[in-house]
C-alpha cells in the first residue's frame, strides 16, 4: 500500500465507528504501526520482581527488535539493544537467565552488566572498547513494572509516573512474584483486541466468571445508579481512611495513555476469583482484603487488575497484521509459597477464563473484518466510548 493510500486510510477515519478494514488486515499498516506506534512508545517489557537478583536478565523482542533487560552488581536495571557492536549478532537467543557478563555467541565479545565491553579492541579493531558498549534503551521503572522505548527521544513519561506510581504503590508489585504465566498468539489484530479491552459492552455474553465479581456492565445503567453511588461512595471513604490513591472510579483515559483507578467489587467479592474469595495473602500496603481493584492501562501494551491478594498483568506484542503474541502474568506477594499459601487451580481461572474468552471474540473478529463482507460499525456512544478514545489516541499518534 502506497504512502497515499495510507493517508486516504486515516482521512477516511470516523471517530465513533470501527476501523476501515486496511487498518486491521493490511501489512503496510502493521509496518507503520511498529514504527509509529511501537517503535515510539514506551512498551511494557516485564516486572522489576523478574530480575530479582545482580545478572538477572530477560529479553523483550518488539517487531525486529529485541531489548535486554538486566539488573546490575549496582542493583540498577538497564535496558541494551540486543544486538552485538561487532558485526550485529543477536546475543541473548533465551527469554530469561542470570549471567555475570553477556557473551556474543559469534566471535565471543563479552558485556559486562552495564553494557560495558569486556576486551581491549584498539590494537586489533582500531576502535576503543570504550565506544563499543552495548547501546542503551530508554527505560523506565514505577510501581514494579518495566517499560521500555526504542525511541531516540522517547515521549515523556513524568506525567505517566505521577498517575500510576500513587496508584500502584499499595500493590506492591515491585516486591511481588510472578506465580505463574501464560502465553497466547491471538490471531487478531493488536488493535482488535485493545479494542475489546476497552470495552464491557460485551461481557454479559461473553464473560459468566467476571461480571459476578464486578459491576462493569451495570455503570451508566440507571437502574444501577443508585446501588453503584452508594457502594463506590462507601469504599471511597474507606479506602481514604487506608491511605489508599482513588484516582478515579471510571475507566476514561481521554486523550491519555496511560490511567490508573480502583473499583469496587460487588458486595462479598474479596477477590477477583472464581467465587470471590481471597484465594493468597495480602498484597502489598493493603491492609485487608476490601480493596477493590486497582485497573492499570498503558497504551499500547499493557494492562493490569490487581486484587487485594493477586495482580494479573497483560503484555500485548503484534507479531503480524493478524496476529498478536499476548503474556499473562499473574503476581502474588513475594513471601508466599504456592501450596501453603496460594493455589494455581485458585488464583488462575479468573483472568485465564477472561482473557481466553477475550481471544476467542477478538480472533471472531479479525475474521470478519478480513471478509469482503466487512464494513466499520457505529460504536454505542456510552458503552463504547473508550473504543472511541482508543481509536481516537490511535489515529491521532498516526498523524503526528
Ligand atoms: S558479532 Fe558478536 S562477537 Fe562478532
Ligand atoms: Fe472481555
Amino acid at each position: 500500500m502506497a504512502a497515499g493510500s495510507l493517508q486516504a486510510l486515516r482521512a477516511a477515519y470516523r471517530s465513533g465507528w470501527a476501523l476501515d478494514a486496511g487498518f486491521y488486515a493490511d501489512p503496510a499498516v502493521f509496518d507503520q504501526d511498529m514504527a509509529v506506534i511501537f517503535a515510539r512508545n514506551w512498551q511494557f517489557a516485564g516486572h522489576d520482581c523478574e530480575i530479582p537478583q545482580a545478572g538477572d536478565w530477560f529479553t523483550h523482542a518488539i517487531g525486529r527488535d529485541s531489548v535486554i533487560v538486566a539488573r546490575g552488581r549496582d542493583g540498577r536495571v538497564r535496558a541494551f539493544h540486543n544486538v552485538c557492536r561487532h558485526r550485529g549478532a543477536r546475543i541473548c537467543a533465551q527469554e530469561r537467565g542470570r549471567a555475570p557478563a553477556f557473551v556474543c555467541p559469534y566471535h565471543a565479545w563479552a558485556y559486562d552488566l552495564t553494557g560495558k565491553l569486556m576486551r581491549d579492541t584498539t590494537a586489533e579493531h582500531g576502535v576503543a572498547s570504550s565506544e563499543l558498549g552495548l547501546r542503551p534503551v530508554a527505560m523506565r521503572q514505577v510501581g514494579g513494572l518495566i517499560f521500555v522505548s526504542l525511541a531516540e527521544q522517547p515521549p515523556d513519561f513524568a506525567a505517566a509516573e505521577a498517575v500510576l506510581a500513587p496508584a500502584l504503590r499499595p500493590q506492591g508489585v515491585a516486591r511481588a512474584k510472578i506465580a505463574t504465566t501464560a502465553e497466547y498468539l491471538v490471531q487478531a489484530n493488536w488493535k482488535v483486541i485493545w479494542e475489546n479491552n476497552r470495552e464491557c459492552f460485551h461481557c454479559p455474553t461473553t464473560h459468566p466468571e467476571y461480571i459476578r465479581a464486578n459491576y462493569d456492565i451495570q455503570l451508566n445503567d440507571p437502574r444501577h445508579e443508585a446501588e453503584i453511588a452508594a457502594r463506590t461512595d462507601a469504599c471511597a471513604a474507606d479506602w481514604k481512611r487506608k491511605g489508599l490513591e482513588v484516582p478515579s472510579l471510571q475507566s476514561d483515559m481521554t486523550g491519555a495513555w496511560y490511567r490508573a483507578n480502583r473499583t469496587p467489587l460487588r458486595p462479598g467479592w474479596a477477590s477477583e476469583s472464581l467465587d470471590g474469595a481471597q484465594v493468597a495473602p495480602l498484597m502489598g500496603e493493603y491492609p485487608d482484603a476490601e480493596v477493590g481493584t486497582l485497573r492499570t492501562t498503558v497504551f499500547p501494551s499493557f494492562w493490569m487488575h490487581g486484587s487485594c491478594d493477586h495482580a494479573v498483568s497483560t503484555r500485548v506484542t503484534p507479531v503480524g497484521p493478524d496476529q498478536t503474541k499476548v503474556k499473562v502474568y499473574w503476581l502474588v506477594a513475594g513471601h508466599a509459597q504456592e501450596g501453603r499459601d496460594y493455589r494455581l487451580d485458585r488464583i488462575m481461572p479468573f483472568w485465564q477464563r477472561t482473557s481466553e474468552q477475550d481471544w476467542t471474540i477478538c480472533e471472531a473478529v479479525q475474521k470478519g473484518v478480513q471478509s469482503r463482507g466487512y464494513v466499520p460499525g457505529p460504536l454505542a456512544k456510552v458503552k463504547e466510548r473508550n473504543v472511541a478514545q482508543f481509536l481516537d489516541w490511535y489515529v491521532g499518534q498516526l498523524a503526528a
